[in-house]
């Protein structure tokens, strides 16, 4: 299968979602301009999409045939940017370019892209509870990403990448904030794929597995990329991770062998998924495709 050409249209599917999402807010008013401005600045920005991509494809995988994964995979991207936009905040990581344009907070100031990104995270569930699901599926996905995104999860990791910063963290604690600031999300976007296509246990134990190893992997590669990519490519500032004083794979273990983790950790969720019966070549080939990416 060619790949580029398969998540260019999956993205096309969320980037369209996402644009009618926006002129929807407007025409039901009630939300300021300037904060459904800063709110579509940062999700049009572009971006892979790779989380809707990951529940799309883990719904087909399972022949799921229902558009409503559509509204659900595109929130992700919702709760994703607005963890870019805190992310970016001169609290936290104070970096300047995002998505190849100046991060909200630099457009906007602090307080709006505080806001922004609030808003974000709050419509995302705004759009599950609108979408029409079995109610019982609804509530799934709903603790699936809570937990997820919660402080168990997504903050909780990102709370320690920044107490941890400038201090040398042990291995374990750089397994706990890879596997939390970035982990958990991707292994969310790949059930809420499975229990929108009634998944059996075992098929859920597989998608699992497949992904908290690829969602692992994903952050290590992000990590190389700071070291070895270029702004331009990337669309944000490289060498931030240095100077920052993160703590990160290639810090920790240098960048051969962060390679060879992360290569270990993909070659693994592919064999995970191997004994589940259907669609998976895509999901195989995403794999791949998060280990090889230049950006
Ligand atoms: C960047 O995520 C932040 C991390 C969790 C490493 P992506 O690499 O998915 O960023 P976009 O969405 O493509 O901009
Ligand atoms: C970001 O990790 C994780 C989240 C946004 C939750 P990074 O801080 O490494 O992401 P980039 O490199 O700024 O995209
Ligand atoms: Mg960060
Ligand atoms: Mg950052
Ligand atoms: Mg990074």
């Amino acid at each position: 299968m060619n790949i580029a050409l398969y998540l260019q249209r999956k993205k096309r599917i969320i980037d369209t979602f996402l644009r009618d999402y926006l002129n929807s807010r407007k025409k039901q008013g009630g939300c300021p301009e300037r904060l459904r401005r800063a709110m579509g600045y940062s999700l049009m920005a572009g971006g892979k999409r790779i989380r809707p991509i990951l529940t799309m494809a883990t719904y087909e995988a399972l022949n799921g045939g229902s558009r409503s994964v559509i509204p659900v995979a595109a929130s992700l991207e919702l709760i994703h940017t607005y963890s870019l936009i805190h992310d970016d905040l001169p609290a936290m990581d104070n970096d300047d370019f995002r998505r190849n344009m100046p991060t909200n907070h630099r457009v906007f100031g602090e307080a709006t892209a505080i806001l922004a990104g609030d808003a974000l995270l709050t419509e995302a569930f705004n759009i599950i509870l609108r979408t029409r699901i079995r109610p019982d599926i609804k509530v799934s996905i709903l603790n699936e990403l809570t937990e997820a995104c919660g402080p168990a999860g997504m903050v909780g990791g990102q709370l320690m990448d920044i107490m941890l910063e400038g201090k040398r963290a042990r291995r374990s604690e750089l397994v706990y904030i890879h596997t939390h600031k970035t982990g958990a999300f991707i292994r969310a976007a790949v059930r809420i794929g499975g229990i929108m296509a009634g998944a059996s246990s075992s098929q859920m134990r597989s998608l699992t597995e497949y992904g908290e190893k690829v969602g692992h992997a994903f952050q290590i590669v992000d990590d190389i990329l700071d070291v070895t990519g270029s702004t331009e490519e990337m669309g944000k500032t490289t060498g931030s991770d240095a100077a920052r004083g993160k703590n990160t794979y290639p810090l920790i273990f240098g960048l051969e062998r962060s390679r060879r983790i992360a290569k270990d950790l993909i070659d693994e969720s592919i064999r995970a998924i191997d004994r589940i019966n259907g669609r998976i070549e895509p999901l195989k080939e995403i794999a791949r495709y998060i280990l090889n990416r230049k950006s």
